[in-house]
């Protein structure tokens, strides 16, 4: 069953800024995305890289290794090498926490 899990201050998630967690053995990234907080898996589905170091440009992370793209929205792969899409989480603000489901 899914659940929230608490991964940051939202004071500490402004627009811009992004946190890298590990929530239940899965390594995620939340992004405040000019103020929409979005999550994605941090496993690029190319050949598994951390992306939390990839720079993120037009709603899109790009993979660092090899240069694939995500849309952080949907998790959809825009570009080779990467095909398969990047798991997504909700994400909700309670008590100004940041909150992960998964
Ligand atoms: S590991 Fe991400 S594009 Fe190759």
């Amino acid at each position: 069953m899914a659940t929230w899990f608490d991964i940051a201050a939202a004071a500490d998630l402004p627009p811009g800024r992004r946190v890298q967690r590990d929530v239940a053995g899965v390594a995620i990234i939340a992004v405040n995305l000019d103020g929409e907080l979005l999550a994605v898996e941090d496993v690029c589905t190319h050949d598994g890289a951390p992306l939390d170091e990839g720079e993120i440009v037009g709603g899109e992370i790009i993979c660092p290794r090899h240069g694939a793209r995500f849309c952080l929205r949907t998790g959809q792969a825009m570009c080779p090498p990467a095909y398969e899409p990047i798991a997504t989480f909700p994400v909700r603000v309670e008590a100004g926490r940041v909150q992960v489901l998964v």
